[in-house]
């Protein structure tokens, strides 16, 4: 049921069916990779639509990052950050031809940013590591949506300390919809929020004895890896599921683990989008992975009175390494699907979804981006150092080559792009529409097509990066200006630095 902000913050706290098992297991284990099990039956809080109003035709939303208490081990209140909240933050929702202006006090005692992930907007309102908010700062990012529906997110993004802000709890989705009658597939999705389409943001947390959130970047190649798996901020949560379909929009908001997810009982599901949108047509999958930063919509059928398990199923994280190295070999439970006894009839799933254009790559400009230790193109990210300059608008591929023994993936700023070919193999079906994260397996070279952004500055440059955290923390990132005409500065002006 859709919750108010206060019954969301009440349930989050009511985790108590968890029991005394977990907490024991927690302590054995605090500082391993593995993820000991759980008792399910919580609830899964769903994360409130947040309010907006309209000024003069602008949809206003308001986020104030903060700090606060969150108990993923009953008793055992850990500091948290959310926003508008203790932890994680409300679900902003738009329609496309919108304009939206998004108000933000920081409330923490440290800078932040807001950046909007998956958004194409300008890259000053991007809320990259240029646009920093400082502590009782405001900012108002402000742009008109101009891309297809999608479960887009929201996170901080301050340079160096990504992950310990993002994983202390400040992670928000951001659902774009096409605008009213424009009818497109997901009319016919189950598309009620909080009813038979629901969020599901997917954590895994390092927790200590006393239920705090620890952090461990450098304990392994790839970043901290959590001991237990949250849903929505819950360990060991179960939905309660009312009717014969229900979608479920899930993100990886993990620092370093992949997660694999599918049903303990080997059921078949639909992925019916991907990062940024809905697919040409479900596609049937009994697995779909996602790196952190990927999300996936997937929807589920159930019959009465059954329960099925959301499985995180062992990953694959490319062949070169022991299964157990860098998160990969285990399985675990994420999510328990309780259907009801009688369930409420759900349309049956369209056979069409989107029309995904093909891009035009004959005249495409070419770059090549190698991720090589936690470099990219032999380099660390220099923030007054511009890495590349592009044409706005402009359709470009780009080549990203994994030569390391663990796994990367790789994100870009302010556009959705299209995943052309894996090691020169067309890509999975579920991977076929629009993208802006993408896995990168060790010894594995991807291609993509981008359409540039649609805004010309020559000031302030959009990030690509890793985005397992630490990496990206460590420096795995480069910056691109969009320009009028393709050229422009290799330095930022004084001006563009605002840290
Ligand atoms: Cu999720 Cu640089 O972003
Ligand atoms: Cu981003
Ligand atoms: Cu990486």
């Amino acid at each position: 049921m859709l919750l108010s902000r206060r019954d969301f913050l009440r349930t989050t706290a009511a985790t108590a069916v968890l029991g005394p098992t977990l907490a024991v297991t927690l302590s054995s284990c605090a500082a391993t990779e593995d993820v000991p099990a759980v008792q399910f039956g919580a609830p899964l809080p769903v994360p409130p639509l947040a309010d907006s109003k309209l000024e003069g035709g602008v949809r206003v939303f308001s986020l104030v990052p903060q700090a606060g208490k969150h108990e993923f081990v009953p008793g055992k209140p850990a500091d948290s950050m959310g926003y508008n909240g203790s932890y994680l933050g409300p679900t902003l929702r738009a329609a496309r031809g919108e304009r939206v202006r998004i108000d933000v006090r920081n409330q923490l005692t440290d800078a932040t940013t807001l950046h909007f992930h998956g958004m194409r907007l300008p890259a000053a309102d991007d809320g990259g590591p240029h646009q920093m908010i400082d502590a009782g700062g405001t900012s108002s990012p402000s742009w008109t949506i101009s891309q297809p529906a999608a479960t887009l997110w929201y996170h901080p993004h301050p340079h160096g300390s990504t992950e310990k802000q993002l994983s202390m709890g400040l992670t928000g989705l951001f659902i774009l919809d096409e605008p009213a009658g424009a009818g497109e597939g997901s009319a016919v999705l189950p598309h009620g929020y909080g009813v038979d389409d629901f969020p599901v943001i997917v954590q895994d947390r390092r927790l200590d004895s006393n239920g705090q959130l620890t952090f461990d970047p450098n304990g392994n190649s790839t970043g901290t890896l959590g001991n237990s798996i949250a849903a929505n901020g819950v360990l060991g949560a179960a939905l309660k599921v009312t009717t014969e379909r229900v979608r479920l929009r899930l993100l990886n908001a993990s620092g370093a683990r992949w997660f694999n997810f599918g049903f303990g009982d080997g059921r078949t599901f639909h992925v019916v989008a991907s990062d940024g949108g809905l697919l040409a047509a479900p596609v049937p999958v009994t697995r779909v992975q996602l790196s952190p930063a990927e999300r996936a919509e997937i929807v589920v059928e159930l019959r009465a009175g059954e329960q099925a398990m959301l499985r995180s199923f062992a990953p694959n994280l490319g062949s070169v390494n022991p299964p157990d190295s860098f998160g990969g070999g285990k399985d675990f439970d994420v999510l328990r699907l309780d259907a009801a006894a009688s369930l409420t009839p759900s349309s049956a799933l369209p056979a069409t979804l989107a029309a995904i254009p093909s891009l035009d790559v004959a005249n495409a400009h070419i770059r090549s981006f190698t991720l090589n230790g936690q470099n990219i193109n032999n380099h660390a990210v220099d923030m007054n150092r511009v890495n590349e300059v592009v044409k706005k608008g402009a359709t470009e591929v780009w080549l990203v080559d994994n030569t390391n023994v663990y796994q990367h993936n790789f994100h870009v700023h302010g556009v959705q792009f299209q995943l052309l070919d894996v090691n020169d193999a067309p890509p999975p079906a579920h991977l076929r529409g629009w993208k802006d994260t993408i896995p990168v397996l060790p010894r594995e070279r991807s291609r993509i097509a981008i359409i540039m952004p649609d805004y010309a500055d020559t000031q302030h440059p959009y990030m690509y990066h890793c985005h397992l955290l630490a990496h990206e923390d460590q420096g795995m990132m480069g910056q691109y200006l969009a320009t009028e005409d393709g050229t422009g500065p290799s330095k930022l002006g004084m001006d563009g630095m605002q840290m």
